[in-house]
């Protein structure tokens, strides 16, 4: 097990959600402790039994402090119990690329999935931008490793997803992983993001699928017909692997098998010196 004396241990064959803003009162996602709780009973429904909270660091007003974010996963914890669903919540954050992410994170001040060696990265949402592979090259250098939440919804990613490719073969297995989220697979985020991820999926791209849940009603912690989308493109073993198996290893720090065979799009060499210019 990687991490601090913050992290939990996870041994369990269930669904787990890496990427939810279950969090009461932290950022743009559950408003107050019922949402968060309503959100609780939702995902054990679907079949969930860990969730990592991941408040935004670095979006918009949003700064999640550390010692807060685990106070806030300790107390939810606590309720869970209380209230009788069986939950687990582990720490995170969504980190947002900016200049001093790299700062931040050496500094501290950005949670990492469970306190363990696992970033989850978050592009901008208009551009994947220049250089990209370099600040990547230093996270792992200093340790880490990274989980790309959502490419499917980046504007520059759905003009040339080709880029995933290029990122997740430049780097040993397991050291990039991609995100992908329920609703775009479900076509509720729009088409833009839906092609995508589907492109990323038939061309072996993909490593988690998570729900980004923000609240009980607007962006819910719904997982089933997603699951089915995805099992009917990379079969049901894959699907599973990519909702249980991998999230588990992520979450407990693990290196998984992450049997994958990246397929190569055409035009990849004009697309690649665009983007690494
Ligand atoms: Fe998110």
């Amino acid at each position: 097990m990687v991490g601090t004396e913050n992290c939990y241990n996870y041994s369990n064959a269930k669904m787990i959600d890496l990427h939810n803003h279950i969090l009461p009162g932290i950022d743009d996602g559950a408003r107050d402790l019922d949402e968060a709780l309503e959100m609780a009973r939702m995902a054990v429904e679907q079949g969930f039994s860990g969730i990592v909270a991941t408040p935004h660091y670095g979006s918009g007003q949003f700064f999640s402090d550390i010692n807060r974010v685990r106070e806030v996963v300790r107390e939810l914890n606590q309720e869970l119990v209380a209230q009788n669903i069986n939950l687990t919540i582990f720490p995170g954050m969504e980190a947002r690329l900016t200049a001093d992410l790299l700062g931040c994170l050496s500094k501290g001040t950005v949670l990492t999935i469970n306190e363990g060696r696992y970033v989850l990265l978050e592009l901008p949402a208009m551009q994947a931008p220049a250089g990209f592979e370099n600040f990547v090259r230093m996270l792992l250098n200093s340790g880490k490793r990274i989980v790309l939440a959502h490419p499917e919804k980046n504007i520059e990613i759905q003009r040339r997803p080709e880029i995933i490719y290029e990122l997740v073969t430049l780097f040993k297995p397991g050291e990039f992983l991609v995100q992908i989220t329920a609703d775009s697979i479900t076509g509720d985020a729009g088409v833009s993001a839906l092609t995508t991820a589907k492109y990323l999926l038939e061309n072996d791209l993909t490593h988690i699928l998570a729900t980004d849940a923000h609240s009980p009603t607007e962006r819910p912690p719904l997982m089933s017909n997603a699951l089915q989308l995805v099992a009917s493109i990379v079969g049901k073993d894959r699907a599973d692997k990519m909702t249980r198996e991998w999230p588990r290893a992520v979450v407990n720090g693990e290196i998984a098998d992450w049997n994958l065979s990246p397929r190569k799009p055409q035009k990849t060499k004009r697309r690649l010196r665009f983007f690494f210019k």
